[in-house]
């Protein structure tokens, strides 16, 4: 792990090491296999932040016939939300009587949580279940609640691991936190 990453002129510190992830990836992962391994699932993978999420889940979950398909919505710009949420690459898969997994990176606001859910339901899926790698309970604004959570975080911004500022940062293996924000 880097001792801190600069990122447009800001310095992000460690967070959370890749293996460390990789224990709470297996312990969602063994949930929603034992959730799920009478029913039909399929994955929806929230692009960008929840690719590499979801590779790692999808691989420990290990359903084989489980379809993995993506959608794409955002609502950051720079280091907060613009309270606005918008649907950039929608669902083409049939989803009706199946057991949705939404696998997302961070639920934070719960806009875009709630909003996602609420669109899905009208496609009638048997069971709609949302896991996040990073839920920030205090950011709420919404009271949405994943199903699946592997690490609940205070509200400062990360990166890493998929998440992003400004489309940079995604690629590292471990989760960095910004140093001195103020809330
Ligand atoms: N980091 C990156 N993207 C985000 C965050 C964060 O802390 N919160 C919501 N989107
Ligand atoms: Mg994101």
């Amino acid at each position: 792990m880097q001792s801190s990453v600069t990122l447009d002129g800001l310095t992000f510190v460690p967070y959370l090491t890749s293996e460390e992830i990789a224990a709470q990836v297996k312990r969602v992962a063994s949930e929603i296999r034992e959730d799920l391994k009478d029913g039909s699932p399929i994955f929806l993978c929230v692009l960008t932040g929840a690719f590499m999420f979801g590779a790692d889940l999808v691989r420990e979950v290990g359903i084989n016939d489980a379809p993995i398909t993506f959608v794409r919505y955002s609502s950051y710009s720079g280091l907060s939300s613009t309270g606005e949420v918008k649907q950039l690459m929608g669902l083409k898969e049939d989803i009706s009587g199946r057991d949705v997994v939404i696998i997302e990176d961070i639920v934070d606001t719960g806009l875009t949580a709630s909003m996602m859910v609420e669109d899905l339901k009208k496609r009638n899926p048997s069971s709609i279940r949302f896991a996040t790698l990073l839920y920030k309970p205090e950011s709420s604004k919404t009271g949405f609640k994943p199903d699946y959570v592997a690490f609940s975080i205070p509200p400062k911004f990360i990166i890493g691991y998929g998440l992003d500022l400004d489309g940079k940062g995604r690629n590292l293996k471990d989760i960095y936190v910004i140093r001195d924000q103020k809330n």
